[in-house]
Parts: structure tokens; C-alpha cells; sequence
């Protein structure tokens, strides 16, 4: 290659364009990544790289190009889409942004079908929150529980019943974004009243015997993996910066249950539960299902997690048979609708 890369072997520039990128330089990224395309146009890792660099250059219309390109090159990579439609997000063509996460959707499920609103709500939640755009199958998780929240939130309006919501487990704040926007939705205006987040903001606590049993199940496996005391830590100063746009959100900063003591009794609606392990899952739908209105429902996406899977089916085992409805999804979500007292 030529000039400062002159020495440079060809198969050597996608690890330079690499660290290139990495380390902010973008301009001479830039460079050696378009003189590597006029010897390899078909590289469709390189127009995907070529992309991320005019991207992170706010070179809008360039990067939908290269983008565009390495996606035509190698059509079954599904999940450039994912970072596609929020590179045209971000560049300011929502319509754009939505169409293309609607084939994204389609590519992976003819039949899943996502409403604009919640596109609009997730990409900005990756926006406010940083939230890095993969795992993209987190997606319909995701999807499920804003349209969960959104039932429930319409039903409590209709009733015009004052109801809490709460989440266990933030992390980086993406879901209590969703939450927060699509009640928002709802109620015309909202800037996080009656929202209240329970987080250590010092990660995971520390596992027990129930999250680490022996298991052959891969997904298991990989979540004993992650279950690890301080993993998924994110500050609270960063987290109230990401959702700065819902200023009444209350931030209840400790490990779960005792973040619990001394709360004020009240009435939930909605209870988001994302805390991973056995025990703070176990504590979690101990105190928030008593408070949950008949209407009300708590959900988690911790069901492949073997102790937090161990947490709500002992749990579930407690209450009266037809007082609930348990509904769980290939996402590893289990959703608890309350239908009567117990
Ligand atoms: C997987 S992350 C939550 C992800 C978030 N709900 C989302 O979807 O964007 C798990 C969170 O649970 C919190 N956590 C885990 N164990 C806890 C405990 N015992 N008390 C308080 N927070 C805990 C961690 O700090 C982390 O923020």
C-alpha cells in the first residue's frame, strides 16, 4: 500500500483499519479502508468497517453507502441491519431508521412486526443510554416488554388508577428508558413520576448455590458465566444522565432486599425484574406481587438463568392456583398477570 502504509502486506490493512478506528484516528482509517476497496471491492467486512468510520465522522450519506454495499455483498449478515437503521437514526432519516429495522424484524421472524413508536423509543434509548446495539436478538425481548407495559399502562389509564411502576436491575438504563417512554406514550406527558429503579449500581451481587447448579444446557451455561458479583455494573450518575429526560424517576440505590426496608406502602402496576440472580429475584417478586394491583404484572427476562428461573418457579409454586396467568416466551421472559388477590 502506499506512502505511511507503504510496507504494509494487504492482508495486514483490515487489522490497521481496525485499531485505526479504535483509536479515533478516522481520517487515515478512512484512507487506507477506501485503497484497500479499490484492490478488494468485495469485501463486505471492509464496506461494513468503511461505514462505522464515516459514522462515527457523522459522514451521514457515505456511511448509509458503505453500509448499504457491505450488506448487498453479504446479505445474510441480518444483523448489519440492526446498525444500519440506527446509523440512519442518528443521521436524523427516521423513516429510513424504521423501515430498516422493520426488514430486519421481518428477516428474522416473517411475522414479527414492530409498531414505529416502539422503534422510534428503542433506538433513542441506545442513543441516550450508549447502550452498544448487539446482542441484536435482545431486540424482541425488548419489543415484548414495551408492548406488556404499554397493555398495562392503557388499561390502568382506562380505570384512571394511580399505579407505581418499578424495575429491578437498570444496568445502563435501557429497559427503565422503554418503560419510562412508552408510558409517556400513554399518558400524553410524563417525566417519570411514580417510576421507581432499585439497582446496587455496583453490578451483580454475589451468586449462591442456585445460580451456579451443573448444567448441560448451553444457554445455562452461559449465564453461569455471567454470574459473577460486580458483572453489568453501570454508576447511578451515569444512568440519571441517560434518562435525564424523566427527571422524577426515584433512584433507590442499594442491594436488593434491603433497598426494600422502610419503603412506603404502594400500590404497583407494573414491575419490571432484571436482577439475574436467585436470591434478589426471589426478594423482588416477594415484595412486589402482595403490591401489585389485581391488573398488574411482573415481568422478568431472567427465566434461562438457572437461579433466577429456580426464584420464580418457587415462587409461582406459592400462590393460589386461578389467582394468576403465567405466560413465558422464547425470549426467556416469564410474565405474571395478577387476577385476583391471593
Ligand atoms: C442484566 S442487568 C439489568 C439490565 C437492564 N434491565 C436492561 O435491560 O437494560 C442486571 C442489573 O441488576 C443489578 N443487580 C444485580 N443484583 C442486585 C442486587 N442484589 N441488588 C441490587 N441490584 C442488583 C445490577 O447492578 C445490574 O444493573
Amino acid at each position: 500500500m502506499s506512502s505511511a502504509t507503504q510496507t504494509l502486506q494487504i492482508d495486514e490493512v483490515p487489522q490497521v483499519v481496525l485499531q485505526l478506528y479504535q483509536q479515533q484516528t478516522f481520517e487515515p482509517a478512512e484512507a487506507l479502508a477506501m485503497q484497500y476497496l479499490s484492490v478488494r471491492p468485495k469485501d463486505a467486512e471492509m464496506h461494513f468497517c468503511l461505514g462505522k468510520i464515516f459514522w462515527a465522522q457523522k459522514k451521514w450519506p457515505q456511511s448509509a453507502q458503505a453500509l448499504n454495499d457491505a450488506i448487498s455483498i453479504a446479505p445474510t449478515k441480518h444483523e448489519w441491519l440492526h446498525d444500519l437503521g440506527l446509523m440512519y437514526f442518528e443521521g436524523g432519516a427516521k423513516d429510513a431508521a424504521r423501515q430498516t429495522l422493520e426488514t430486519y424484524a421481518k428477516r428474522q421472524q416473517s411475522s414479527w412486526r414492530m409498531p414505529s413508536e416502539f422503534i422510534d423509543d428503542y433506538f433513542a434509548g441506545i442513543r441516550c443510554t450508549d447502550t452498544p446495539v448487539y446482542p441484536s436478538r435482545r431486540l424482541q425481548r425488548f419489543h415484548l416488554l414495551w408492548e406488556v407495559a404499554q397493555k398495562t399502562f392503557q388499561h390502568f389509564a382506562a380505570l384512571k388508577q394511580p399505579i407505581h411502576m418499578a424495575e429491578c436491575g437498570c444496568f445502563m438504563g435501557l429497559s427503565a428508558f422503554l418503560l419510562a417512554s412508552v408510558r409517556r406514550r400513554v399518558l400524553g406527558q410524563y417525566q417519570g413520576q411514580a417510576f421507581h429503579i432499585f439497582d446496587s449500581f455496583e453490578g451483580l451481587s454475589a451468586p449462591t448455590d442456585e445460580d451456579l447448579a451443573i448444567t448441560e444446557n448451553a444457554e445455562q451455561k452461559r449465564a453461569i458465566g455471567m454470574s459473577k458479583a460486580g458483572m453489568f455494573k453501570a454508576a447511578q450518575a451515569q444512568v440519571e444522565a441517560a434518562l435525564a429526560e424523566f427527571p422524577q424517576i426515584q433512584y433507590h440505590a442499594g442491594w436488593i432486599p434491603q433497598s426494600f426496608e422502610g419503603l412506603p406502602e404502594q400500590s404497583y402496576g407494573f414491575v419490571n425484574v432484571d436482577v439475574d440472580l436467585y436470591a434478589p429475584t426471589k426478594a423482588s417478586f416477594e415484595y412486589f406481587y402482595p403490591r401489585l394491583a389485581v391488573g398488574g404484572v411482573i415481568i422478568t427476562d431472567d427465566y434461562n438463568w438457572p437461579g433466577a428461573k429456580q426464584a420464580v418457579d418457587e415462587f409461582i409454586g406459592s400462590l393460589a392456583p386461578n389467582s394468576f396467568r403465567l405466560e413465558t416466551t422464547e425470549h426467556h421472559q416469564a410474565i405474571i398477570y395478577k387476577m385476583a388477590e391471593c
